[in-house]
């Protein structure tokens, strides 16, 4: 045996993890290498320790600081004349080029049902168009009213989506931007792990590996460069959004101009939590610094509390939106975010060499999230908008935010004279 597959034994035992070379000998010589680099260069040790974790309860909110409501400025309260001041700060970074937008596509898509990366799903009925269409729409739109010269976009994928994006934006002559203001990078993985804490072996024999959330957008962009190419390019703002709101503004001038006007380094939008059980994370404040409480992690108690107007006291949905200065971007982009674990079905390849294929969830996903970087600043601006102008998600195949009540508040929002392609 070589060199590298000792190398690779020794650490994999070390770490009671040695099942993972059972069918070394049954892969063909490119998988063998795959496997090999897999387990040279997994971090064991934060594995186990993710692994631990899981044992302990993952409402991680009370105790661990001093939670309360955090204060908001409602767009639909700003006066006209201060409504234009921020608008004209924020039009002129925006016409001068200095804002960008990045878009996180690498999500699976599951819960939708969707073969393929869920940019390039078609809202069909009425629209006719591919979510990344949609963005594109956004961008060319805010272009033209802004006068900018120029908004580069730069798109997040996973290593199982990536291929796929950028043939689908080729293919579609990147929606008639220009192609040097549209790039990609690539999200990171992490193995998932069996309830018994053994790492899974997928269908090909080797690890199996899943995105590892989209806390990781700022490191990715760090190393594949996006960080780089936005200084060279003079940009101080950015907007990051997730794939799957067809409302999204992600041009934004008031948002820029009230980060401006405010001296924060971040302005994240919300809009008022339709119900307690709402599946949407909420703003909040922990020992004075922003933050969010994702809806998997609150307790029933803190999502149900009510303030003396009875409004829920945590009733800022955090809707994905959120604006970074680059200042902040930077500083946030060599660190890594803290880790969740998700219980996930997951087929894997057993100690037999068989494939199991779950009926019930079976292993443990990680994932950061990014908006666990909220904590790390001194302050955000939080920007509450109407949900029917600017959240319309597409989570489900049917039902609440599906493609029906997408399509149903996007073709509302855009008014009668909209035309689908
Ligand atoms: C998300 C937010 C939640 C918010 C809600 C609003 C998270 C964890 N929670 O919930 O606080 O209230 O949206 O709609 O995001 N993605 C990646 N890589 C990944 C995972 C996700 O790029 O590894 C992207 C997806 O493509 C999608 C977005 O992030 O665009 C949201 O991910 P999803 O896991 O669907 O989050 P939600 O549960 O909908």
């Amino acid at each position: 045996m070589n060199e590298k597959y000792e190398e690779a034994k020794k650490i994999a035992e070390k770490y009671n993890q040695e099942h993972l070379l059972n069918c070394y000998e049954k892969l063909d010589e490119e998988n063998k290498e795959k496997l090999l680099d897999q387990i040279l260069n997994i971090n064991f040790e934060q594995i186990s320790e993710l692994y631990e974790k899981t044992k302990k309860t993952s409402n991680v909110i009370p105790g661990e600081g001093e939670v309360k409501a955090i204060s908001y400025i409602d767009k639909d309260k700003i006066s006209e004349d201060k409504l234009n001041e921020y608008r004209k700060k924020g039009k002129n970074v925006i016409k001068e080029g200095h804002y960008a937008v990045v878009t996180m596509a690498g999500g699976q898509g599951t819960r939708l049902g969707f073969n393929g990366p869920k940019g390039t799903y078609n809202l069909g009925d009425g629209i006719k168009k591919t979510l990344f269409e949609i963005i594109s729409d956004t961008i060319k739109t805010a272009k033209v009213e802004n006068e900018a010269i120029t908004i580069p976009w730069y798109v997040m994928t996973s290593r199982e989506n990536n291929a796929d994006t950028v043939k689908f934006f080729k293919e579609n002559n990147y929606f008639g931007l220009p192609e040097s203001d549209v790039d990609f990078f690539i999200q990171g993985e992490l193995p998932m792990v069996g309830k018994n804490g053994k790492i899974l072996i997928d269908e090909t024999g080797i690890v199996k590996e899943a995105a590892d959330g989209h806390g990781g957008v700022f490191s990715a962009m760090y190393k594949d460069g996006i960080v780089e190419d936005m200084q060279k390019r003079g940009i101080e703002w950015v907007f990051i959004a997730g794939v799957d709101n067809i409302l999204a503004k992600i041009v934004d001038p008031i948002a820029t101009g009230i980060a401006i006007d405010k001296k924060v380094l971040a302005t994240g939008k919300s809009v008022v939590k339709a119900n307690a059980k709402e599946k949407v994370g909420v703003f909040c404040k922990k020992n004075n610094k922003p933050y969010v409480i994702e809806y998997s992690e609150i307790t029933d108690e803190m999502a149900e509390m009510i303030n003396g107007d009875g409004e829920l006291i945590y009733g800022e949905s955090h809707i994905l939106c959120n604006l970074f200065n680059i200042k902040a971007i930077e500083s946030m982009c060599k660190s890594t975010l803290p880790y969740h674990s998700a219980f996930k079905k997951a087929k894997y390849i057993n100690e037999y060499g068989e494939l199991v294929v779950p009926t019930e969830p079976n292993a443990f996903k990680f994932e950061s999230f990014m908006f666990d970087a909220f904590e790390r600043l001194d302050d955000m601006a939080i920007l509450r908008v109407k949900r029917e102008e600017e959240f319309a998600p597409i989570k489900n195949a049917e039902g609440v935010d599906s493609p029906e009540t997408a399509r149903r508040l996007y073709l509302d929002f855009m008014g009668k004279d909209y035309i689908g392609k």
